[in-house]
């Protein structure tokens, strides 16, 4: 596709991203990100546990969105909302003075394969992006059944002068469908956005 192209559909998706995200801005309550909410469970029911915060849950899959709405709809959550967006974007899209609170990361795609490491969505980039969006002391709660995308995440959340990982216990227990799908148990870290 012509950069051109791509620019002018980049640039519109933020246009309309900005439209959604400002509705949902206007709460005052700390905001909870869930980056790759898949079905929407553990979202869901953190948001019901926490009605004095105010989740967003992004996906790339339209479906997932979908049925994750479907179900804090039946939990008649006002808390919580779905986007159909991808992080960076979401995160280049929030207004300047938005801060997030905390957000969560489980599970992520872990692109097994070295020349498909690039894909996965912890790089320094990623998380130097999220810190200029995050408030001082926010949290980065990250989990995965993957050995090597664990350390592989980890070692970049140490090494960053943005955050600094946290010895501290998991916020909120509720197994996602992809925690129940995996066989070999998982890890978490936690990383505090440096003051
Ligand atoms: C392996 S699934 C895990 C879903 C869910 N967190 C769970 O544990 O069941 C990863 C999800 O992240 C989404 N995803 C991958 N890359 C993303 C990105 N750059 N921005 C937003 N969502 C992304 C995928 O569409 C997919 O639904």
């Amino acid at each position: 596709m012509p950069l051109e192209i791509a620019q002018a559909i980049t640039a519109s998706r933020l246009t309309e991203l900005r439209a959604l995200l400002a509705p949902l801005l206007q709460t005052g309550l700390p905001l909870t990100l869930e980056i790759g909410s898949g079905h929407g469970h553990y979202l869901t029911a953190y948001a019901e546990a926490h009605p004095a915060k105010f989740c967003i849950g992004i996906d790339l899959i339209g479906d997932r969105l979908d049925r994750s709405a479907r179900k804090s709809n039946r939990a008649a959550l006002t808390n919580i909302a779905w986007l159909h967006a991808e992080v960076s974007l979401f995160l280049e899209a929030l207004p300047a003075e938005t801060r997030l609170a905390e957000v969560f990361l489980l599970f992520s795609d872990p692109w097994p394969k070295r020349r498909h490491w690039k894909n996965r969505v912890v790089q320094p980039e990623f998380l130097t992006l999220l810190a200029s969006r995050a408030e001082a002391g926010a949290r980065f709660c990250f989990r995965t059944d993957h050995a090597e995308y664990f350390d592989y995440a980890q070692k970049i959340a140490l090494a960053h002068a943005d955050w600094q990982v946290a010895e501290e216990p998991w916020p909120f227990e509720l197994a996602t469908v992809f925690q129940e799908r995996a066989e070999n148990g998982h890890q978490s870290f936690i990383a505090r956005r440096s003051p």
